[in-house]
């Protein structure tokens, strides 16, 4: 097969499919410009051809080192087998383009010092609160029967808020609670102008229906933002920068973290493509809203995606929530991403993400590590929701 014909059939093709028509067409001429300026034989000619398009920052941007490199190959081999001209090694370009992605270590992303800075702010906001108004922003934290590691969640909310100088009031029931009794209790602390957030810790006990209950929470006490009229209000919410649109919500706490330490750590959203797996309602869907909110083109994963690592490696930021231990490998990330993992499992004794860390960091430009992530910053972003709630229901 010609060169030419090997262009209009696949290359060109897959150029536009990959960039659009007219970043493709761009390729292609300075391609063709190198390979008509090139001397030497057809194969010469042609891998100078193939090593222009592959070594473009724009390529680069999308497929990353690995899979431009891998994308050369391929294509030369189209040559090769048509014209049975036998293999020549790699360019020398091509191989730095992997060795250059062997040796990547990305920037760990350091949750608990990013917390350590949203706390203070906090507490000087607590601060300034309690000198204007004259008393405490409160949370209130409702829970029925005694599941361990809510208690022990209980137990680590109290001692945070109260070290922020934050007041805590926990609200235990029996499991043997009715429904109607969570959300008479819930009902009370709405109309408690002492408490400006309110928590219902889950799992609820058999036979209470959660859902019903985050619906009796007041919007504006919400404080993980797990009412429907809160998660209904981020999905209409305004594009940063936009007047239009609905702005008074309540995000919950551990995907508005992940939102955080994308900011803190500079890294733009604004038309990149980013990816979030996993879809429930406390982690995965805000995320994708409040990444698609900062103007990011977002794409949302589950366990009916197939093939997973297809849709992973399109991102420029992963953010990952699913609850399966490294369920993320190296080769379903994108050179140079930066990855957010909310994932929080026991592993042979080990806490470890829902990415696999060891793998992940050798391709990723950025990524959370666990423990000492997101989940630093999801407690800090708990109080500054109730301080918020608080501030606005002074206003009100
Ligand atoms: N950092 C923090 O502060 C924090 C807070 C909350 C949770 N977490 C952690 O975040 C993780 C997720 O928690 P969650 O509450 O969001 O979990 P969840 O409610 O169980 O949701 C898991 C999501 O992952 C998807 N999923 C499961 N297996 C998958 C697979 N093999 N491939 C692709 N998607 C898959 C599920 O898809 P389907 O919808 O199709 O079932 C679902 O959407 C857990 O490790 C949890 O410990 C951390």
């Amino acid at each position: 097969m010609k060169v030419e014909t090997i262009i209009d059939n696949t290359i060109k093709p897959q150029l536009i499919e990959a960039f659009g028509r007219q970043v493709a067409n761009s390729l292609l001429t300075r391609a063709t410009l190198s390979y008509v300026s090139t001397d030497g034989s057809e194969k010469e000619r042609y891998e100078t051809l193939l090593y222009s398009i592959c070594s473009d920052k724009r390529v680069i941007g999308v497929w990353g080192k690995q899979d431009a490199a891998k994308q050369m190959t391929e294509w030369k081999t189209l040559l090769e087998t048509d014209s049975s001209i036998t293999s020549l090694p790699l360019q020398e370009g091509s191989d730095d383009l992997i060795k250059g992605e062997e040796t990547m270590s990305a920037k760990i992303l350091d949750g608990r010092a990013m917390a350590k800075e949203v706390r203070e702010e906090v507490v000087a906001g607590v601060n300034d609160f309690k000198a204007k108004h004259g008393f405490t922003p409160t949370i209130a934290v409702v829970r029925a029967g005694d599941d361990p590691a809510s208690v022990s969640y209980a137990k680590m909310i109290k001692k945070s808020f109260e070290k922020a100088g934050m007041n805590f009031a926990l609200h235990t029931l029996p499991d043997t609670a009715s429904q109607d009794e969570v959300a008479g209790l819930v009902a009370e602390l709405n109309a408690d102008s002492n408490v400006h957030g309110i928590m219902v810790q889950e799992p609820l006990p058999k036979g209470i229906d959660d859902a019903a209950i985050k619906a009796v929470i007041l919007p504006e006490k919400d404080a993980d933002g797990v009412s429907p009229i809160n998660a209904g209000r981020l999905a209409q919410a305004s594009p940063v920068g936009r007047a239009e649109g609905v702005k008074d919500y309540i995000v919950p706490a551990t995907p508005l973290g992940g939102l955080e330490m994308l900011k803190r750590s500079g890294v733009e959203m604004d038309g990149k493509r980013a990816v979030v797996v996993g879809r429930s309602n406390i982690v995965g869907r805000p995320m994708a809203f409040l990444l698609m909110q900062h103007h990011a083109t977002v794409s949302m994963c589950h366990s009916h995606t197939r093939p997973l690592g297809d849709a992973t490696r399109q991102a420029d930021i992963l953010c990952v929530a699913v609850g399966v231990a490294e369920l993320i490998k190296g080769d379903m990330i994108k050179p140079g991403a930066t990855v957010i993992d909310f994932g929080f499992n026991r592993s042979e004794g080990e806490w470890v993400g829902d990415v696999d860390f060891e793998e992940a960091k050798k391709v990723a430009g950025m990524i959370t590590p666990v423990p000492g992530g997101t989940g630093s910053m999801t407690n800090v972003i708990l109080m500054r929701n109730v301080l918020e709630a608080a501030k606005k229901q002074m206003k009100r």
